[in-house]
């Protein structure tokens, strides 16, 4: 049976904007409820007023999709651009997939952006999880900039992993975005379901690792 969907029955709502989803700020899509988690709250304290905005995909009345970004300033990585809006994150239930969702919602944020000079994210692989693929990122249009390669300092010891600076120029001739490795190596504190997510028992700064070559 082919599932047809109407334009009408698609929307992306920003709930940045919109009381009615709050608890999306806080948490994913699927897994375990907000815990109204500290750090994550204190990160969007500061980075609301910045420019972040999530959104998210609802088709007939059911929450599919989510896109997550920021001015680079206010991004959890440490991408480091003049004037670029970083993607922290983005999902598509896999049950509402073939629908082109995923680039729905990189053209939202590109037409909210316009400004922009570009958009940068991250991508992994060898990376144990499902999370950030390179070609995944690739689909949605992002091109690899540069990538190191690390090992996690607790889980899969000895399993080395890279990470690429993704990168999409909104612009012709916009100046390509940096990263400071250093701040990478400490991984993500605001969200806990991340695949960098660096646990708060963890003490030391860095959770990862720079594998040399
Ligand atoms: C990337 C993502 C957003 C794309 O979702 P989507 O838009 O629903 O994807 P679709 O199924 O509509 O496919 C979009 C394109 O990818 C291609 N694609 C999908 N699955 C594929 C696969 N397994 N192999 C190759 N190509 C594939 C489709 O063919 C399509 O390309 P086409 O239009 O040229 O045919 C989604 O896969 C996702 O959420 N992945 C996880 C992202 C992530 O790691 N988030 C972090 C969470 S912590």
């Amino acid at each position: 049976m082919v599932n047809v969907m109407s334009a009408s029955q698609i929307r992306i709502v920003d709930i940045t904007k919109e009381d009615k989803y709050e608890k999306y700020l806080h948490r994913c899509l699927a897994g375990p409820p907000s815990k109204r988690y500290k750090k994550r709250i204190k990160y969007l304290e500061k980075a609301i007023p910045k420019g972040f905005h999530k959104k998210l995909l609802i088709t007939n009345e059911k929450i599919v999709g989510t896109i997550e970004y920021a001015p680079s300033e206010a991004s959890y990585y440490p991408i480091i651009g003049d004037n670029v809006t970083v993607m922290n994150c983005i999902w598509v239930l896999r049950k509402a997939k073939g629908h082109d969702f995923g680039r729905l919602l990189v053209r939202d944020m590109i037409n909210s952006e316009k400004d922009s000079s570009g958009f940068a994210t991250i991508a992994l692989e060898n990376h144990w999880s499902p999370w950030f693929k390179k070609w995944q990122m690739e689909t949605l249009g992002f091109k690899p900039l540069e990538s190191i390669k690390v090992m996690h300092k607790i889980k899969y010891k000895g399993q080395t992993f890279s990470i690429y600076l993704m990168w999409m120029p909104n612009i012709s001739k916009s100046k390509p975005p940096t990263w400071n490795i250093h701040e990478l190596l400490e991984g993500i504190t605001c969200c806990i379901v991340h695949p960098l997510y660096h646990p708060q028992t963890f003490e030391p700064k860095q959770i990862l690792e720079k594998h040399e070559n």
